[in-house]
């Protein structure tokens, strides 16, 4: 924007990484500051929240982040080769403008990649760990934008889970089908709602490097020449081991999540909850085209260390 031209508010279209864009443009015009300044610890300062920012119009066309309800941006910080984000109230959108005719145009893939985020939003805010079990900051002003698991964002959590089970393969195979096009965007959106309020845990976290240290996975349907493993497909790769991992926690909350998929959990012992939750996703990737795995992204053994490293300081989404 141009000096003569002071403008009052931003407009984001497009998927996460435009309304992100837009969400780190408008702190960082209004509140100049060293890019770290702002990052989330111990990658940034975690300096907190500035002040009010200028109105921000999130429309997104991926069924999706849920960026427009989230006040969160995230981004690939290079020299770490992970993503890493900033959590400021003050960042989230004050209007979403969330109208399945925007994602219309979308590849399979996107979509595949976008819904699977949706699910992994979903199963994994259901899955934090409960905000009475966060230890209290010492005031209001320093709690952190996530929060833990709770009744509120728990009804939020539950309906998108139901509601991509029911609807991502459709919206995968066949974009002339509203009906799942339309419930695929409300549920990324139901999911923000759940996720922005509760947090996400492991799967996200590891997803990050994985990102970030791609060498030379470039994914079909996506408009890009470099390298590329997209932020869903970085989330569900996970997923099903964390599931396997987490589940112990709480036994009852997976087999849970795993009923909201469809899976017939009456019988179920409380030992396989994992296993349980972890099939049903597979079942959904591999209904969607995901790889089999991180090593058909490229990756092999001798790298997780580096991918531990690079998890363990996410610390936003590991205390969870
Ligand atoms: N802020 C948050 O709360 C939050 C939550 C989850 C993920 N994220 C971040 O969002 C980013 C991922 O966003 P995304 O999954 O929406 O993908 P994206 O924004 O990166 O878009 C993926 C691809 O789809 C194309 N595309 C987008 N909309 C299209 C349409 N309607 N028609 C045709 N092509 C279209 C884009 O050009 C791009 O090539 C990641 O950086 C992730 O970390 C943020």
């Amino acid at each position: 924007m141009s000096q003569s031209m002071p403008h009052g508010v931003y407009v984001a279209v497009g998927g996460g990484s435009s309304i992100d864009t837009a969400k780190a443009a408008s702190l960082y015009a209004t509140y100049p500051a060293e890019l770290l300044d702002y990052v989330n610890p111990p990658v940034g300062k975690g300096l907190p929240d500035p002040g009010e920012l200028k109105p921000l119009v999130a429309v997104p066309t991926t069924a999706g982040t849920g960026s427009e309800t989230t006040g969160v941006a995230i981004f690939d910080y290079t020299p770490l080769h992970a993503k890493t984000g900033i959590a400021h109230r003050a960042l989230r959108p004050v209007l979403g403008v969330v109208d399945p005719n925007n994602t219309r145009g979308v590849p399979p893939l996107v979509a595949a990649c976008s819904g699977l985020d949706v699910l992994s939003h979903a199963v994994e805010s259901l899955t934090a760990l409960p905000f009475c079990q966060r230890p209290a900051p010492d005031s209001p002003a320093q709690r952190p934008a996530y929060q833990g698991s709770n009744p509120i964002s728990d009804i939020w959590a539950r309906r998108a889970i139901e509601m991509v089970a029911r609807y991502l393969v459709r919206s995968t195979t066949d974009p002339s089908d509203d009906e799942a096009r339309g419930a695929m965007l409300l549920a990324a959106t139901f999911a923000g709602i759940g996720f922005g309020n509760a947090g996400v845990h492991l799967p996200h976290g590891m997803s990050y490097p994985v990102s970030g240290m791609v060498r030379n996975f470039i994914p079909a349907g996506y408009r890009t020449r470099r390298p590329l493993i997209p932020h869903g497909m970085s989330v569900i790769l996970n997923s099903p081991a964390v599931f396997r991992f987490t589940a112990q926690a709480d036994p009852r909350r997976h087999l849970e999540a795993a009923r909201l998929m469809g899976a017939d959990v009456a019988e179920a012992r409380t030992e396989d909850a994992g296993e349980i939750l972890a099939g049903a996703i597979i079942a959904l990737m591999r209904q969607t085209g995901m790889p089999n795995g991180l090593k058909a992204v490229g990756y092999a053994p001798e790298d997780s260390d580096a991918l531990v490293a690079r998890t363990i300081v996410q610390h936003r989404v590991t205390k969870l």
